[in-house]
């Protein structure tokens, strides 16, 4: 534990990581759902959630366990592609989990990146964000739970390294071009991030065991990660990661 509102967790495997992201979720939409009507949930694209999304749709253990009508889901990013395409976020949970759960249309609200124009999909975005808050231009969302990951040069959503999005205060949702992508990427920004009631980090991948040790021992303190920039000003960060992500921690 490294303070109070801030953990880490490690795991075996990708599975026994995956199975305990489910319990954390379950619990916490339930805990949240006794004081409030709906759960709002950030997910995260990547290949490191995909188990964990197949668990919730799948296991009973969990998928009976959560009212599906009161949960509204989001998207941290999304690539610049439409939403069958193969590298969409949204895609790849909709084949994982919400195409096998009772979850009304209405409850997704996802990147609309088929948008030629990845600029007006982040203003949009924005206002469906604003518009299911009710929050005027200037007011932050607060998510009950965003699910983030982390890629080995420290990246987390579609916030790389040496990037415009970065430095993003007042916009919500911005289009971030990846020179390595060639690429615009639409993505929710730092401060959205940071008002968030939880955050659950999913790493696994020893190709990530090196950038995770300087993160946790909060090096490069003048020159962070992206990754380093997510801190919870009022909320929980839980670090879930498996032994392979952990191998270089002491
Ligand atoms: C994306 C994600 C990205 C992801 C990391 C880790 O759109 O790709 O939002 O930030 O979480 O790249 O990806 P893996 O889980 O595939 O290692």
């Amino acid at each position: 534990m490294i303070s109070e509102n801030h953990k880490i967790q490690k795991f075996t495997d990708e599975a026994a990581l995956s199975r305990a992201a489910a319990e954390t979720i379950v619990k916490h939409l339930n805990d949240s759902l006794r004081i409030r009507d709906v759960y709002s949930i950030v997910l995260s694209g990547g290949s490191t959630p995909r188990r964990l999304y197949a668990l919730l749709a799948n296991d009973a253990v969990f998928r009976d366990r959560i009212p599906w009508d009161r949960v509204h889901f989001f998207w941290g990013d999304e690539r610049h592609v439409s939403p069958d395409h193969p590298d969409s976020n949204y895609g790849m949970a909709d084949a994982a989990l919400l195409s096998k759960i009772p979850l009304p249309s209405t409850n997704i609200h996802r990147i609309r990146a088929e948008d030629s124009d990845a600029g007006k999909a982040a203003v949009d975005y924005e206002q469906e964000i604003r518009r299911f808050f009710k929050i005027d231009a200037g007011q932050m969302p607060r998510f009950n739970c965003v699910l983030l990951g982390m890629g080995s040069d420290g990246h987390t959503a579609s916030l790389f390294p040496e990037t415009a999005a970065l430095e993003e205060t007042d916009h919500l949702v911005v289009a971030n071009w990846v020179e390595k992508f060639q690429s615009y990427r639409i993505t929710m920004t730092v401060p959205v991030f940071n008002n968030a009631e939880r955050i659950i980090f999913l790493v696994s991948g020893k190709e990530k065991a090196n950038t995770l040790k300087s993160v946790l021992a909060r090096q490069r303190e003048s020159d962070p990660y992206p990754v380093q920039r997510i801190r919870p000003e009022h909320g929980h960060l839980i670090w879930l990661i498996d032994a392979t992500a952990a191998s270089h921690l002491s």
